[in-house]
């Protein structure tokens, strides 16, 4: 699928293996979501437009590239996307961050919003969308959905593991934008939690339930 990247750097995949691990508590949950949203980071900004500027060395003046502009914006899906902004920002610590507050109710698994606030302006910025998990789509598609109502017209989604279901979705809902997924997984069970997946992202981070 043109517009989808799944990544299978092998620190990456071992990072993610531990998250699968029932017996990974809180703390090292939290630094794993960071570290892993580090590495996606890395990848999924490669493409970011430098510009030369002149630097003196102790040797001589050179000129040298820098990241041009502070035009990237950090968007997580509340809550368990939170998660993975330092990572991102750790990489672009002048990063704008918004934030998209969305829940799947239990039964329908439809996404539901309650709260959302973006950086201004926000159509000349490239935007990072996190979410670890991307199982029906319906909370991306929503995300993605507002931000585009907003202007927003460059834009990377980044989740940590992903169903098939959920990767098509978003893509036939925005061809347009980038996919990177960590890993994606076999299949959704009967309450669209991903197999094998890591549980509930948002409880696992923070440590509800
Ligand atoms: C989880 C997850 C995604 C969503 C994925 O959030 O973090 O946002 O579910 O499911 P979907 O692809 O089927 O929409 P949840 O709604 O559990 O909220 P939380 O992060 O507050 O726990
Ligand atoms: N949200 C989660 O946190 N985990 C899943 O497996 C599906 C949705």
């Amino acid at each position: 699928m043109n517009n989808v990247t799944i990544m299978n750097h092998p620190l990456l995949q071992h990072k993610i293996s531990r998250l699968r691990d029932e017996e990974t508590g809180t703390n090292e949950f939290r630094s794993l979501v960071e570290e892993i949203a580090m590495l996606m980071g890395y990848e999924a900004l490669s493409d970011l437009p430098t510009e030369e500027v002149p630097v003196k060395t102790p040797i001589e003046t050179c000129m040298t590239p820098v990241i041009a502009g502070r035009k990237l914006a950090v968007v997580p899906i509340l809550r368990a996307g939170l998660g993975m902004v330092s990572g991102i920002t750790a990489l672009v610590p002048t990063a704008k961050i918004g934030h998209i507050g969305l829940y799947r109710d239990e039964e329908t698994h439809e996404p539901h919003e309650y709260y959302c606030k973006l950086p201004d302006p926000i159509n000349e910025r490239l935007i990072v969308v996190t979410d670890p998990m991307l199982a029906t789509g319906g909370s991306a598609v929503a995300a993605v959905n507002f931000i585009k109502e907003h202007g927003g017209k460059n834009i990377k989604f980044l989740c940590i593991i992903a169903a098939p279901e959920g990767v098509k979705r978003l893509h036939e809902a925005h061809p347009d934008i980038q996919i990177y997924v960590g890993h994606l997984d076999r299949e959704l069970n009967e309450n669209a939690y991903i197999c094998p997946g890591l549980g509930d992202a948002g409880d696992r981070i923070f440590g509800t339930k």
